[in-house]
């Protein structure tokens, strides 16, 4: 595990896009092509503002997606699809992509592409209870399937309205598709970026606690190659 505490949120997505494009264009060099999995939410943006700014050969890299609101239409605001399509898909020529796309029925689909080969690299962000994905406490640290249906707790619709995507909890679809934890565990790499002052008791709870599946995070301290990169602000508690 390492940690690196950036000045700003900028400064830390400056720091992740390094590091990922370090990892990403030994990979291609090697193989020939990269597969990552990409986070979604408003802790990303200055990460993928410095990605697409990198230079990486995007044309040898697949692109998979971590999480999507069941039934929520790419139209609306909040949708991840769309979020990816704006700030990431439109602006790189990626070899490849797959989104989750809220339905349910493409599980089996995705899994199966997903499962074709080894993901090399996870950006994977640390929700303000401690979740990653939408895998929301108490997570489920068992099975093995890639991507599985969750239930979305309060704490987590909370969060999505408290950043404005959503007018009131109830808005908030009740379920998401989410890749599962073991399946995030599967990356080769990981990167968790984890800007700003409401992330800072997540941040101290993943770090002082034992593993648990209260605070889903606390198992990336079980990876083998996890990086956590902080702001100031997201580091004050720990
Ligand atoms: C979000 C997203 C995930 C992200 C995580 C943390 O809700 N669905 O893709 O990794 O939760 O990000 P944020 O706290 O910015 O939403």
């Amino acid at each position: 595990m390492k940690v690196i505490v950036s000045d700003t949120p900028k400064e830390l997505g400056i720091t992740a896009a390094r590091i990922a494009a370090e990892y990403l264009n030994g990979l291609i060099s090697k193989k020939g092509y990269a597969r990552i999995v990409v986070s979604t939410g408003s802790s990303q943006f200055e990460t993928f503002e410095a990605l697409i700014a990198s230079d990486i050969d995007w044309s040898k890299v697949e692109m998979f997606h971590l999480d999507e609101y069941a039934g929520l239409p790419e139209s609306h605001p909040a949708s991840f699809r769309k979020y990816l399509k704006e700030r990431f898909v439109s602006k790189v020529n990626l070899l490849a992509v797959n989104f989750v796309d809220g339905n349910p029925g493409i599980i089996q689909a995705l899994s199966r592409k997903l499962l074709e080969k080894p993901v090399d690299l996870g950006l994977i962000g640390i929700g303000e209870n401690g979740h990653i994905a939408f895998n929301d406490p108490p997570a489920d640290f068992e099975t093995k399937d890639a991507y599985i249906l969750v239930n979305l707790s309060d704490t987590c619709k909370k969060q999505q309205v408290g950043e404005g995507w959503f007018a009131n909890v109830d808005e908030v679809p009740k379920q998401a598709v989410s890749m599962s934890v073991h399946q995030i565990m599967q990356c080769g790499k990981i990167i968790s970026c984890v800007p700003h002052a409401v992330k800072a008791k997540a941040v101290a709870d993943t770090m002082n606690n034992d593993l648990t599946n209260l605070v889903p995070a606390t198992i990336l301290k079980n990876h083998s190659d996890w990086t956590l990169l902080l702001d100031k602000a997201s580091a004050a508690l720990f």
